[in-house]
């Protein structure tokens, strides 16, 4: 589809969100934007289009706010260790290797901001996340943030305009991102890097979410990585009852913290999880992924909430918090009276609906589709619904 076919397209979804709604009250006085419906209530801000607070109902009836974040939204851009809390990792989410990759033959170098600048991650030191967008649309249910990225920033080639619409509908938080390569062919692939802790901090046996469990059904095998996490182009098996078996059957993050194998699993020197899941769904036929089932399901007893996550993507990051020390603060509407109020290692668990981390860099993988875009080509899209239920 040509380009000004997709603009007006995109223009023509936001449009009328304007102007049904051209009164809907801005920011709270912390500079967060509020959308919500039943059973669920979400806030979020310009900043890397970052969402803020989601609070649910647990099962005894209290409300948890269960994502990471900070209490306002000035605070973002000030903050020393910039964790990508909530945000849209753009235009190229997870790591480049060496900051390098071709396009018809040409290479480029990107601004490398990782592993004593041997890398780049998440779309370098100015990427998305590190941007205010521009609200272009705000209802009591759904916001839709917009960016405008130009011709050779962080060594990117070519403008990109991105629409990343979020909405709540019943227990449901959905999202649909969307970005257009106007001049010349990019590398894009986004995600939403939200820290999850289901328990909103205030389980009174554990700040950490080890005791949550995953079921990823789909992913029995993950990328191999080398030891800063850049794919090393291998494709591993995630062997039943191995630790990174997530899919024969549902397990705690925490339960295999003792086995040898879980020393190096995320990096050197790393015990936990930092590992891209492949979603393999392709034995099913044609499906559709808003109701053929979710490509994960993480779960806290505690609190009782569970979430089922469906997307559209072929891979599913999964990061357990091994990186985090206490040094960032948990927000006032969550936490327990007496606790740290800080993020303990593996206190949260990260997870990214994406596609393949570094396809740009491994043609053999035969992704180039799903990564490379110009005006020519359509648009990315990347589309997710995140559905929340309490278990008594
Ligand atoms: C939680 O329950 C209270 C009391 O019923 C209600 O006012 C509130 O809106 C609920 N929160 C969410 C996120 O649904
Ligand atoms: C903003 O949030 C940060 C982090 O949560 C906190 O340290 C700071 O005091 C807050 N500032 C204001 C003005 O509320
Ligand atoms: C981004 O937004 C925050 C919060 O509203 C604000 O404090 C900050 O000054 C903005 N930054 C830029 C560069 O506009
Ligand atoms: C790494 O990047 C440099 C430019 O910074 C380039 O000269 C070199 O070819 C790249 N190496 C690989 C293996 O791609
Ligand atoms: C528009 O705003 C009004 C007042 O805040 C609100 O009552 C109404 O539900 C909003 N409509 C939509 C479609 O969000
Ligand atoms: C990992 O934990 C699961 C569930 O407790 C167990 O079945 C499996 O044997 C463990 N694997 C290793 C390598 O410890
Ligand atoms: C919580 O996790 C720890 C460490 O993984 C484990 O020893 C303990 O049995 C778990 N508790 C429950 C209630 O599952
Ligand atoms: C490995 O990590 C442990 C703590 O997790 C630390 O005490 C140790 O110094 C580290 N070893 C190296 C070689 O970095
Ligand atoms: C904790 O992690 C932060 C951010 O990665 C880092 O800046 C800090 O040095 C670490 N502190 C300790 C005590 O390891």
């Amino acid at each position: 589809m040509k380009l000004s076919i997709l603009l007006s397209m995109a223009a023509a979804a936001v449009a009328p969100a304007l102007a049904q709604n051209a009164s809907t009250p801005g920011p709270d006085k912390d500079g967060k934007y509020e959308i919500s419906a039943e059973g669920i209530r979400g806030l979020f801000i310009p900043y890397g289009a970052s969402i803020t607070n989601l609070f649910i109902n647990d099962t005894h009836g209290i409300e948890r706010d269960i994502v990471l974040g900070f209490d306002n939204a000035s605070y973002y851009e000030i903050d020393p260790v910039h964790p990508h809390f909530g945000g849209v990792p753009g235009r190229y989410a997870n790591r480049i290797k060496n900051s390098t990759f071709v396009i018809d033959g040409v290479e480029y170098k990107v601004t490398p901001n990782e592993n004593n600048l041997q890398d780049t991650l998440h779309g370098g030191p100015d990427g998305w996340d590190y941007r205010n967008f521009t609200v272009v649309s705000h209802t009591t249910d759904s916001i839709t943030f917009s960016i405008v990225d130009p011709d050779g920033k962080e060594g990117f080639p070519g403008e990109v305009i991105s629409y990343i619409t979020y909405t709540m509908t019943k227990n449901t938080w959905s999202f649909k991102m969307v970005a257009l390569s106007t001049t010349k062919k990019t590398p894009i692939m986004l995600s939403s890097h939200a820290y999850w802790n289901l328990d909103g901090f205030a389980n009174p046996d554990t700040p950490t979410a080890l005791n949550h469990t995953l079921h990823l059904p789909y992913s029995g095998q993950r990328i191999g990585v080398d030891n800063i996490l850049i794919p090393d182009g291998t494709i591993l098996p995630n062997e039943k009852y191995s630790v990174n078996d997530f899919w024969s059957a549902p397990k705690q993050l925490g339960a295999n913290h003792s086995a040898p194998e879980i020393l190096g699993n995320c990096g050197f020197n790393c015990s936990g999880y930092d590992n891209a899941y492949l979603v393999n769904r392709g034995q099913n036929g044609p499906y559709d992924w808003r109701n053929s089932g979710p490509v994960a399901t993480l779960a806290s007893e505690f609190s009782g909430i569970q979430v089922d996550i469906f997307s559209d993507q072929d891979a599913f990051q999964v990061y357990s918090c091994p990186g985090q020390n206490g040094s960032l603060p948990i927000k006032s509407t969550q936490g327990l009276e007496g606790r740290k109020r800080v993020v303990e290692k593996y206190g949260c668990v990260v997870m990214e609906v994406e596609d393949w981390i570094d396809a740009i860099n491994h043609p053999e993988w035969q992704r180039e589709k799903k990564h490379i875009f110009g005006p020519e080509d359509g648009a990315y899209v990347l589309e997710a619904a995140y559905v929340f239920s309490v278990n008594k």
